[in-house]
């Protein structure tokens, strides 16, 4: 039998055309699960030139090597457990310094006719890297559509709790809910999204369905998955892993080469999908975004502002 496999997925165009010979021939070649996932759901972005023009890592690659302690801290075992999560209905509460606070739908906040395509690169705080072809919406659409008051300086996320679905969430392994920020700016930055899906699939449970904060010049921690909560506030948020151990982590976590963590240093990254023993590669300043979101830091001390 024929086989055909996500991790021959590379460039997007070929991932497009692929979809394209799947839809025609599918049945033939007997792979009618695969197949009937792709066909199924057909989410499509834009794409932006603000997408690296990189290979993306594959679906594979992408959905089983994650760190989402909700569901245990291996790296499998997010795809092992993530299934029992309830995604829909799904709400998020908009809170705090905002003119039209509430409930809304993940359809309200990234509709259909919104999504874009954006290829980043993804940097874990751990060194390993990968780069990721999501769909989402740019946060300061969300931002702008609950009207944020002048005095909100900071933004604020929260992960859902239900430790009954999340069986990481029956120990204390963090202080659930699993919380992060961003200064407002940096979340008004186009860079920075709520994504809701990846390669052109609604976001997988493992991933953080079904919406998660994408901010590609952060180390990965920042990027806090499936959000029930985002609150507009005056004062920095706490982050959960700052509030773990706040001399190794910090609450803004730029990738920065020059700013090791105390146990490892930070000059290099292994590239995940580039075999056991090969592709470590040089980390590059803010992720290689330093042409977006450099002058956010102007006048920082990156060293004290980790
Ligand atoms: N969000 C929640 N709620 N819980 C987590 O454990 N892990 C973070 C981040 N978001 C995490 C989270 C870390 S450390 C990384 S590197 C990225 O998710 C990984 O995203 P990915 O699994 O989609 O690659």
């Amino acid at each position: 039998m024929m086989k055909l496999n996500w991790s021959d997925v590379t460039p997007h165009k070929i991932f497009l055309d692929r979809r394209k010979f799947m839809a025609a021939g599918a049945a033939a070649v007997a792979l009618p699960a695969l197949a009937g996932r792709v066909q199924a759901q057909g989410m499509t972005g834009r794409p932006s030139p603000l997408s690296t023009d990189q290979t993306p890592n594959t679906f594979e690659e992408i959905t089983n090597y994650n760190n989402f302690y909700e569901f245990g801290t291996g790296k499998e075992d997010p795809a092992r457990n993530a299934a029992a999560l309830t995604t829909d209905p799904w709400s998020v509460e908009i809170t705090g310094l905002v003119d039209r606070p509430g409930s809304y739908g993940v359809e309200d906040l990234a509709p259909d006719n919104a999504l874009e395509e954006r290829i980043y690169r993804l940097r874990c705080v751990e060194a390993w890297s990968m780069v990721v072809p999501w769909i989402g919406v740019p946060l300061a659409s969300v931002l702008a559509k609950v009207g944020v008051q002048p005095s909100a300086k900071f933004v604020e996320f929260e992960t859902l709790v239900r430790p009954e679905e999340m069986v990481g969430q029956q120990r204390a392994i963090l202080d659930w809910p699993y919380r992060e920020g961003l200064r407002l700016d940096e979340a008004m930055n186009p860079l920075t999204i709520l994504a809701t899906g990846l390669y052109d699939q609604p976001m997988p449970n493992q991933n953080g369905a079904p919406i998660r904060l994408v901010v590609p010049w952060k180390y990965g921690f920042k990027s806090i998955k499936s959000i029930v909560r985002i609150n507009l506030l005056e004062q920095e948020p706490v982050n959960t892993w700052k509030q773990l151990q706040a001399s190794e982590y910090g609450f803004y976590a730029n990738v920065n080469p020059q700013v090791d963590h105390p146990r490892w240093s930070q000059a290099t990254h292994r590239v995940i999908g580039s075999g056991l023993f090969g592709g470590r590669e040089e980390t590059q300043m803010f992720n290689g975004y330093g042409d977006q979101v450099a002058s956010l830091y102007a006048g920082m001390d990156l060293s004290v502002n980790y």
